[in-house]
């Protein structure tokens, strides 16, 4: 069966429902037995709402079958998922490898309550060959974190490669994989041991919905199970039957998403006010080979490095955009544009004018470059 056919498919069961396509919102804390034997019995499919209804299950299903993994879990945001999975294979006295162009709330996880567990965390460039990560791997060193392209630089990693040397070395491997979704990159299949999504960004697409989803392989599916039960991470009927909505039409969202981000980013390329356009789809970006070896599409972000200029002039131009929100996250069907504040530890890319995050949503591109060239005539005004 093909993606596009399992996004329609996987996770629904009318006849378990009266017929209905969707699945229903099953609202349940306390799920009731009939009989003492039942209550206790370990046959028992639903036994207390926190851990799962047929809700959550069919999604469950669903993502997994998308990523080819063993288990999925759900989490109440994309961070919670990001949080879990690493404590799900890291113990005290452990040494995790992570990227260093991480989302920057995960790295702030490890720099503080997994620091104080006694978990040390060092970071790698996102340049870095199996070679040079092999040389950071300590004795201790028990996990290595992927997010590939990095976030706000969008830097597409060796994740085939990374995933080879740490896996050799008897790493767990993870991976960020929210830009792409499993429809345009698989990471169980290129190497990883557990995915990671949140499901917020294109999963939801409406941008009304915070969740996270965690797969894993065979070799990781009890241990994340027994930290997401020890954990009690839940999320709701209602958030786990509009995710399943949304990714009822991620397939033909992503498509416009790409198709008008890709005209967005060749049109800003060419504008003199843009010093560089962050996007792996671009065929001159430096990631560009490695994207098309590991990922069958792009989504819809990317980043735009502008030329030398004041604050004020920045702000003068996404101030007045009419159609691109200033707003955290992406991945829903609206327009977004944010100026985007990086860490970086170890080297590589670092803009020297002000760098912006965009989000093409579903609106006709024309208009959306319409808006654009508006803005960089507001910006050069305040030149
Ligand atoms: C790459 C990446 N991972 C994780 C997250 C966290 O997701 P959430 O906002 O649902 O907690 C984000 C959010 O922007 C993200 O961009």
């Amino acid at each position: 069966m093909k993606d596009k056919t399992r996004l329609i498919h996987a996770g629904r069961h009318p006849r378990e429902h009266i017929g209905a396509v969707n699945v229903p919102v099953y609202r349940a804390s306390t799920i009731l037995h009939p009989t003492m034997a039942d209550l206790e019995g370990a046959t028992l499919r639903y036994g207390y709402g926190r851990r799962g209804t047929p809700t959550t299950r069919g999604l469950e299903e669903l993502v997994c079958a998308l990523e080819g993994g063993s288990r999925t879990v759900l989490t109440p945001s994309g961070l919670s998922a990001c949080t879990a999975a690493l404590l799900a294979v890291l113990d005290a006295g452990d040494h995790l490898l992570m990227t260093d162009t991480v989302y920057g709330p995960t790295r702030a996880f490890c720099r503080g309550p997994l620091a104080r567990f006694g978990i040390e965390t060092s970071c790698y460039p996102a340049t870095a060959t199996a070679a040079e990560l092999e040389a950071l791997i300590r004795p201790n060193t028990r996990a290595l974190y992927l997010e590939s392209p990095g976030s706000g630089t969008f830097e597409v990693q060796d994740v085939p490669a990374l995933a080879a040397a740490a896996r050799a070395r008897g790493l767990a491997v993870l991976m960020d994989n929210t830009w792409a979704t499993p429809l345009y990159c698989k990471p169980l299949a290129l190497g990883a041991d557990i995915s990671i999504a949140a499901a917020t960004k294109y999963f939801v697409g409406h941008a009304d919905v915070l969740i996270g989803t965690i797969t894993a392989n065979e070799a990781y599916a009890k241990r994340l199970l027994a930290l997401h039960g020890a954990m009690g991470l839940y999320v709701s009927g209602d958030d786990a039957y509009l995710t399943q909505r949304g990714m009822r039409t991620m397939d033909v969202r992503l498509a416009r998403h790409q198709e008008t981000a890709l005209k967005m980013a060749g049109w800003l390329k060419a504008r003199p006010e843009v010093a560089r356009v962050l996007y792996p789809a671009l065929d001159d970006d430096p990631g560009h080979s490695l994207w098309k070896r590991d990922f069958t599409g792009a989504s819809g972000l990317f980043g735009v490095e502008l030329n030398p200029a004041p604050k004020a002039a920045v702000a003068a131009m996404l101030d007045g955009y009419e159609l691109f929100g200033m707003g955290w996250s992406w991945g829903g069907y609206e327009s977004l544009c944010v100026p985007t504040k990086i860490e970086r530890t170890e080297g590589g890319y670092r803009p020297a004018g002000p760098l912006l995050r965009y989000h093409a949503g579903l609106e006709d591109a024309d208009d959306l470059i319409a808006d654009l060239a508006a803005g960089f005539e507001r910006f050069n005004a305040k030149l």
